[in-house]
């Protein structure tokens, strides 16, 4: 009933739309690097004679090559058929879901975008998991592992002011102090976001991040709703002398800067003793080019580990000994790789719901999960944040999120204008972001 007063999703219809260029533009693109990356295994795998695998790759290429087939020439989007154990929520899911286009079937150009985004992951995975040889190959890993590397200077700051930073405030628990290094470590958590690989359609860009702690200042004027001091007003009340049970979660998003900043935070959160565990929803398959899975995580720490940089390395011995001890814990659920948005989550997913309600607090960290916390819907962007949650809100919540979608919420009259008026590209280009907080609904 709710969903009769909800506006429409976000589709490529609407031609303009950053919607429409991505399905028409950027997930090609994505899909193509895919398969032309599969091709060069092929090719490696003949080179070496190894032709029991190369056979199997070129089995996965044909797959992809179908679904790009599938996409150029706006066919209705097939049910899934491999074996993985979300097949049944995906198929109830685009059996039930109408196209936005009446007496249209449900397709890449007429259907909503968040579900054909998603969509494309998912039979990207297909296409390796239901071979016999590469099921669990990720085909975006090499990107991730190269866009880290290209941001390593910022990694060596980062580390060398995080591990600064607890010492002193270790020392002099000074609660302004802690407050004002919690937003910095928020900001840089938040503007990790700015880059993601989904938006450069995969193409890594040199030393992204590097001179974000210089820039934090200049950034904060490009913040448009900001919220952080609402989030201390949760945080800061907690009584950190003692010995406690809170947890708090983070939905991640990027593999590579963005979540070493999201685990700077998470340090600073439990080495202040304001949180006991951190737990980190990672993704269960690749998706969306950079999100970040365990797999990529473990990759980060053995990295860190063996840096050159003392801070770096330091860093990541004390996170690998987090995670063995499990004030670091990583958490999977099929869920997070679905198309459903986030208000669904209580009826279609109600043990996920019910394990984010015990959290004190929950970042969503990136666009994506902003798209599925408001519904990928076209709100007018005054819409207040609370309503566009649509019934969401399992325990206090955050959004870190720079803007890469058309769409926002929450904003102030004539916020969206000014905003245009500096860059008319401000609700694509990352160059605005949001800080939203919900407590309860
Ligand atoms: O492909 C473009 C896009 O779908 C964005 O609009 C989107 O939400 C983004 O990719 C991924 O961004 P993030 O990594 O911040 O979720
Ligand atoms: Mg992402």
């Amino acid at each position: 009933m709710q969903n009769l007063s909800r506006p429409e999703p976000l589709s490529a219809k609407d031609k303009g739309s950053f919607a429409f260029d991505t399905v028409n533009r950027r997930m090609p693109m994505i899909l193509t690097r895919v398969i032309d990356s599969t091709s060069k295994l092929a090719s490696k795998l003949t080179e070496k004679n190894d032709n029991v695998k190369a056979d199997n790759v070129k089995e996965i290429i044909s797959k992809l090559s179908g679904l790009k087939y599938e996409m150029e020439t706006n066919k209705p989007l097939k049910i899934l058929n491999d074996d993985e154990d979300d097949v049944k929520m995906w198929n109830e899911y685009l059996q039930e879901t109408k196209s936005l286009v009446p007496g249209k079937d449900l397709a890449f150009y007429t259907g909503a975008w968040l579900l054909c985004e998603c969509y494309m992951y998912r039979r990207i995975y297909q296409a390796f998991t239901s071979s016999s040889m590469f099921k669990t190959h990720d085909p975006f890993s090499d990107q991730k592992r190269e866009s880290f590397f290209s941001t390593i200077d910022s990694v060596k700051s980062l580390s060398e002011y995080i591990i600064q930073c607890s010492t002193t405030l270790g020392k002099n628990p000074d609660n302004e102090a802690i407050k004002l290094e919690f937003e910095t470590l928020l900001q840089f958590s938040l503007w990790a976001n700015k880059c993601d690989l989904s938006v450069s359609g995969g193409v890594v860009m040199d030393s992204q991040h590097t001179g974000m702690a210089e820039q934090l200042k200049i950034l904060k004027t490009w913040i448009l709703v900001d919220n952080s001091s609402e989030v201390w007003e949760l945080l800061g009340t907690i009584d950190r002398s003692i010995n406690h049970e809170i947890h708090i979660d983070f939905v991640l998003d990027n593999a590579g800067f963005e979540v070493f900043a999201d685990l700077c935070l998470a340090e600073f959160l439990l080495s202040l003793n304001i949180a006991k565990t951190i737990f980190f929803h990672v993704k269960n398959i690749p998706w969306f080019v950079s999100d970040a899975s365990a797999k990529d995580i473990e990759w980060l720490v053995a990295q860190m580990q063996q840096s050159e940089n003392d801070y770096v390395s330091q860093l990541g011995k004390k996170w690998k000994s987090r995670f063995e001890e499990g004030s670091f814990q990583m958490k999977k659920h099929k869920y997070w790789t679905l198309a459903h948005d986030y208000s669904e989550m209580k009826t279609n997913a109600p043990e996920l719901y019910a394990e984010l309600s015990k959290a004190k607090l929950v970042f969503f960290k990136g666009d994506l999960n902003y798209r599925k916390l408001v519904g990928d819907r076209k709100w007018p962007h005054t819409t207040p944040f609370a309503k566009a949650l649509w019934g969401f809100c399992p325990a206090p919540l955050c959004s870190l999120r720079t803007l890469k979608a058309d769409v926002v919420v929450g904003l102030k009259p004539g916020q969206d204008r000014e905003a245009e008026a500096k860059d008319k590209q401000w609700m694509v280009n990352g160059t605005h972001a949001v800080i939203q907080y919900q407590h309860s609904l």
